[in-house]
């Protein structure tokens, strides 16, 4: 059979594209950990208030020593607005939405997910460093979506 040249090398240019877009998602979901969400669990977002969790958003230390946080957010602030965590342990963030879809971002780490109406988004990360962070609402949310931030201050732990 007779491949033409320029087939062939447009042929292999697409073979390594390929492997090239593979070796790029095993190297983010080794080495960087990204993975795509794995929690589903869903709530009424019209009734956040009363809610047992969400009613009351926050930092909450469990009888098993873990740290969660759940956070509401809403146009245009998140709730609780300064979120304070210790360092080199891990904290479990569980977002929801009040409103529209929202985005949770704390600048300069691998905390990034979205607060979707109705969902509840969870994760858990580990902060080695003790400093202030920026929580950024990355998903366009309305007119103030630029001025939605938040703050997250990671404590060095007491020895
Ligand atoms: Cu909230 Cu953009």
């Amino acid at each position: 059979m007779n491949v033409e040249l320029y087939e062939k090398v447009w042929m292999w240019a697409a073979s390594v594209l390929i492997v090239v877009f593979l070796a790029a998602i095993f190297f983010m979901a080794g080495l960087h950990a990204v993975q795509p969400p794995s929690h589903f669990e869903t709530l009424d977002p019209t009734k956040l208030s009363t809610h047992p969790e969400f009613g009351n958003p926050g930092v909450k230390i469990q009888p098993d020593g873990s740290i969660v946080v759940s956070v509401v957010s809403q146009m245009f602030s998140f709730s609780p607005d300064s979120i304070e965590v210790p360092a080199n342990r891990p904290v479990t963030f569980r977002l929801t939405s009040a409103d529209v879809m929202h985005g949770f971002e704390v600048a300069g780490t691998n905390a990034n997910a979205m607060a979707i109406p109705g969902y509840v988004s969870q994760f858990t990360l580990t902060f080695p460093k003790p400093g202030e962070y920026v929580i950024a609402c990355n998903e366009y949310c309305g007119l103030a979506h630029h001025g939605m931030v938040g703050k997250l201050i990671v404590k060095k732990e007491a020895p």
